[in-house]
């Protein structure tokens, strides 16, 4: 199949993330690797995928999941090589998936080349320049140059003796200790990076997703200001905030675009960037990345205001910048949609996580199908749709990982408070028996809980009603239902339903609640995530109701 070369062909995608160390294993090693996605084309088309995103797969110690990188130009020996992930793009292309790559400018890993030359080298040198590096306060340096907070640890610096270096300074990292913060400032970093965007672009990869997006550029003049509140979305609007969204990250964007522009389709890409909503537009401008995740969903409970809400202001705000919008419910930093809306919006989640799932009862089947309703719903919308893998499987969050398994830097380094990302990463289970259900012939490097049985590939495609055989024939159908990014809202007459609308006459309503909702007779029914009924009984949340057509947690598809 010929890809197309419509430079919009990504407004209103489907793409499928994939998380490589946990999607397929080829050779028994217990990690995901290139040839274990190459070997799962049928499944990925079984899915109408338009593209792929893949989470970083270069060469890693995996202080963070691979988000810390030796070597942007390489695939991870563990991995495989350059010539499997261009057997596996050539493959993928074939059959009309496009591939996004991830990039992580913010900060390389502690063995690139680069910062082992500027431990290796003085204060002032040009290898120390491309980073981040400091004299510290205290009569002999010994505190740290400021009060930059760290994700992962109590402090974004780190003296260089932890990394072998000789001169009393500090280094910055905005991450864990293994990722140190490039200097942006540096036009050298910059160069660096068109060459690697240009790497890959060559090899005819269709897309980048950008991670941190928001970082990067740095007010690093003397004396470092102070950053007392928290970044993040507490940033102000002005761009002037210490370390994150800062004006200046815009020309590096610029600069990006017009190398995408190079390229016929133009390469495209979506910003992580956790901004206000009204900061959003400027990194999705046509002019820059062209698109932005809008996270709002994945903040958002399961209720028909929280999702109109954020549809309403989302739909604006990507509107200033003329890009389409982004939804989804997960991705590999998130806790999954299926236990998040199985646990009532009042449960601090973080905690319920840490007890190892004790605290609350978890409604195991409402809230799959909660997170399939909610996901129907969010592929009717006008935009870009994106699933992370396992979604489609409905999987759960896996709780109970034992201490000694666990990878996540973020419980490692974060003074132990959270129990990390590890619970969304688990290898995916391919069929219900065997070694590692189907993810390879050996181990698996998470443990995997023994209801995965329930939930594999193998078992699910032979039930029509299940999660991933829901997604299929939605994913299919949207296809054939899209046409331009409008939409508009009908009365419904219930606080717990919504009801949308599309130009050439797809309609969805989502009812959230816990009784039944009668649509009357709009057309044809085409799709929906779960059975109508005439009458009946389901527990949802815990609530009991009869009567109705629309179940609770449902999404149904109507063509008038
Ligand atoms: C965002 C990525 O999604 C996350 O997994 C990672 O830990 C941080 N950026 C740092 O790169
Ligand atoms: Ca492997």
């Amino acid at each position: 199949m010929a890809l197309s070369l419509d430079k919009d062909w990504w407004r209103q995608a489907a793409i499928y993330q994939i998380y490589p160390r946990s999607f397929k294993d080829s050779n028994g090693d217990g990690i995901g690797d290139i040839k274990g996605i190459t070997s799962q084309i049928d499944y990925l088309s079984s899915l109408s995928l338009d593209a792929v995103w893949l989470s970083p797969f270069y060469p890693s110690a995996l202080a963070d999941g691979g988000y810390d990188v030796d070597d942007y130009r390489d695939v991870d020996p563990k991995l495989g090589t350059l010539s499997d992930f261009d057997e596996m793009l050539a493959k993928l292309h074939e059959v009309g998936i496009r591939v996004f790559v991830d990039i992580v400018p913010n900060h390389s890993s502690n063995r690139h080349e680069w910062f082992k030359a500027a431990i290796a080298s003085e204060p002032g040198s040009d290898a120390r320049n491309r980073y981040i590096f400091r004299d510290g306060k205290g009569a002999n340096g010994e505190l740290p140059p400021s009060d930059w907070p760290s994700h992962f640890a109590p402090s974004a610096w780190s003296h260089e003796s932890t990394q072998g270096g000789k001169h009393n300074q500090w280094y910055c990292h905005l991450f864990a200790p293994e990722q140190p913060d490039f200097n942006w400032d540096n036009p050298e970093v910059e160069a660096d990076f068109l060459k690697t965007l240009r790497f890959w672009a060559d090899r005819g990869v269709d897309g980048f997703r950008i991670d941190v997006a928001a970082g990067m550029k740095k007010d690093l003049s003397e004396p470092l200001r102070s950053q007392a509140t928290y970044p993040g979305m507490n940033n102000p609007l002005t761009g002037d905030d210490v370390l994150f969204d800062r004006n200046e990250v815009h020309e590096v964007f610029k600069s990006w675009r017009k190398l995408f522009n190079e390229y016929s389709p133009p390469r495209v890409a979506v910003a992580e960037a956790y901004v206000r909503p009204e900061r959003l537009a400027l990194y999705s401008s046509p002019d820059e990345l062209g698109q932005a995740f809008n996270f709002d969903m994945l903040e958002a409970y399961f209720s028909a205001t929280d999702y109109k809400k954020v549809i309403d202001t989302s739909i604006k705000h990507s509107g200033a910048s003329g890009s389409s919008t982004t939804w989804c419910l997960n991705n590999h930093d998130q806790m999954r949609p299926a236990t998040k809306y199985g646990l009532l919006a009042s449960v601090d989640r973080i905690r319920w996580k840490n007890s190892g799932g004790t605290t609350h009862p978890l409604d195991i089947n409402g809230g799959i199908h909660a997170a399939v309703a909610g996901s129907m719903l969010i592929m009717a919308l006008p935009g870009c749709t994106y699933i992370y893998q396992g979604e489609e499987l409905g999987l759960h969050e896996v709780v109970g990982i034992p201490e000694s398994e666990i990878q996540d830097p973020q419980y490692l380094r974060n003074l132990k408070a959270d129990l990390g990302r590890d619970g969304c990463r688990v290898p995916l289970p391919w069929t219900s028996t065997g070694t590692s259900f189907g993810f390879g012939s050996g181990g698996s490097h998470l443990p995997q809980p023994k209801w995965f049985a329930d939930y594999s590939v193998e078992i699910e495609t032979e039930h029509d009603l299940s999660p991933l055989s829901t997604f299929r024939k939605a994913l299919a159908l949207r296809k054939t239902l899209q046409s331009t990014e409008e939409m508009s809202w009908h009365e419904t007459g219930d606080d717990d339903v919504l009801h949308f609308s599309r130009p050439n006459g797809w309609h969805c309503i989502t009812n959230f609640g816990g009784g039944f909702y009668n649509f009357g007779n709009l057309g044809e029914v085409v799709h929906s995530s779960q059975p109508l009924a005439q009458s009946g009984i389901y527990m949802a949340h815990g609530k009991m109701s009869v009567g109705g057509e629309l179940p609770p947690a449902t999404t149904v598809w109507i063509k008038a």
